[in-house]
């Protein structure tokens, strides 16, 4: 296809050509990566919230492009003044007489605007019309639950400024809310005592051997978290009372992965970890946590286990049959605040004021 002294020439004068198109090859793709990155900017850019002192490694580093991505459900969320007339005068007699008893004598066209966003919240779209089923039931309880929580437990849900929480909180548009948990019971069989509670990837331990009854063990029962002392451990027997073990630490650990999980933090964002153990080198967050724990506790125990009767079989745990129970990821989702901060109570000084 060339000309004949093209062919001849090119015989005789032999050249690689790899070498040089190698080099502009390499040369050409440098190039193009320097001019992505100057136009896009470094993908993997890292923010860093420092949470203690300088040079004590106290700081919580985060992918940019992450931090800025908003929790995609906060978009769902209906506030008060996004319910129209229209959606007022859609909510029957029927509804509007199944009013907790929590809401005391609320005035009629309030609570209208209130069942509007319950049955958002939740996803069910006919909430309070049936007095005799079980949703409407377990509305009621939840109403008081969530009252309690923004009343009770103001030190938590408010603790740096006015968020609260509301049913959309847990719930998400959905029924049944995402990361809720059960009891587990031994997770293996064949294996009796210590074994049967860890070396199985579960949700409750965060897929690692830790053991997996954590959360129940601290956050339905009242166990003890602390671990650490800095006394000699030679004279102390493991069946004695008081003497932690080495299961009790890994316990312990499997609570703290799933805490740091649930918040999408490490663990500088409350602990200088060079004392784990010590409550005067730790972060104002510490103590948002202990409330946290406390106020789990009750919901679990006050609220939710006592929905055990009132609940269909198929909500139950699938081990013991118990009711499901809530934990900082229920709220949480994996964000440092739920909802990123927003405040959700403002707007709804019902969910918030009991009349007793
Ligand atoms: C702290 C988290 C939390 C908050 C806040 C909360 N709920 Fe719930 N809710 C739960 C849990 C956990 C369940 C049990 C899940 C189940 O029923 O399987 C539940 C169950 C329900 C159910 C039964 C759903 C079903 O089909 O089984 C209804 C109805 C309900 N909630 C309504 C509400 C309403 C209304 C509010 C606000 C006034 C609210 N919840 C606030 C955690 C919460
Ligand atoms: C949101 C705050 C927070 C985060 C994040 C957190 N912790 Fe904790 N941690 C606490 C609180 C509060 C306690 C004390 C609980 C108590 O004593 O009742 C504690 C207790 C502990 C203890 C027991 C200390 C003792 O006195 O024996 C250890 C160990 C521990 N955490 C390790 C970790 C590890 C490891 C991580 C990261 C995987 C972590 N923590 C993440 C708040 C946090
Ligand atoms: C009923 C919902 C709910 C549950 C359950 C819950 N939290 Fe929170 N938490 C909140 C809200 C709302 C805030 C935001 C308060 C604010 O920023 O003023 C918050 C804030 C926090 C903060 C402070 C974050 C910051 O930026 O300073 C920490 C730490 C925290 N929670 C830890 C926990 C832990 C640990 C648990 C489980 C033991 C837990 N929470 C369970 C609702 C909840």
């Amino acid at each position: 296809m060339f000309p004949k002294w093209f062919d001849k020439w090119n015989n005789e004068n032999p050249t690689n050509i790899y070498g040089p198109a190698i080099l502009i090859g390499a040369l050409g793709t440098a190039v193009t990566v320097a001019a992505f990155l100057v136009v896009v900017g470094q993908p993997f850019k890292t923010d860093s919230l420092q949470t203690g002192p300088r040079g004590t490694g106290m700081s919580v580093p985060e992918f940019r492009n992450e931090v800025r991505k908003a929790d995609p459900t906060i978009a769902g969320y209906l506030t008060r003044d996004q319910i129209t007339e229209a959606d007022i005068a859609a909510v029957s007699e029927a509804a509007l007489q199944n009013v907790p008893p929590a809401l005391g004598d609320i005035a009629p066209e309030q609570y209208a605007e209130l069942v509007v966003a319950m049955r958002s919240w939740t996803g069910i779209p006919d909430l309070m019309e049936d007095p005799d089923n079980y949703q409407t039931q377990v509305a009621y309880t939840m109403v008081g639950m969530t009252q309690s929580i923004n009343e009770d437990w103001i030190g938590h849900v408010q603790s740096n400024a006015q968020v609260g929480v509301t049913c959309y909180t847990c719930h998400r548009g959905e029924a049944v809310p995402s990361e809720i948990w059960f009891k587990m019971g031994p997770v293996n069989e064949a294996a009796g005592g210590w074994a049967a509670v860890q070396n199985r990837v579960t949700v409750q331990s965060q897929y690692t051997s830790l053991p997996s009854d954590a959360l129940e063990t601290f956050l339905l029962d009242y166990g003890r978290i602390s671990v650490h002392n800095l006394e000699a451990h030679v004279a102390e027997y493991p069946h004695e009372e008081g003497v932690t073990t080495w299961q009790d630490t890994e316990r312990t650990f499997s609570l703290m992965n799933y805490v740091s999980n649930s918040l999408g933090v490490n663990c500088v964002f409350c602990h200088n970890t060079r004392a784990f153990y010590d409550p005067e080198q730790v972060t104002p967050q510490w103590s948002t946590e202990m409330l946290g724990i406390s106020m789990v506790q009750e919901i679990n125990n006050d609220w939710l286990v006592p929905l055990e009767g009132l609940l269909p079989p198929e909500r139950l745990g699938p081990v013991f049959a118990d009711a499901p129970k809530a934990a900082c990821k229920t709220c949480h989702k994996g964000y440092q605040q739920p909802l990123q901060g927003l405040n959700v109570i403002a707007e709804w000084p019902e969910l918030e004021l009991t009349d007793s």
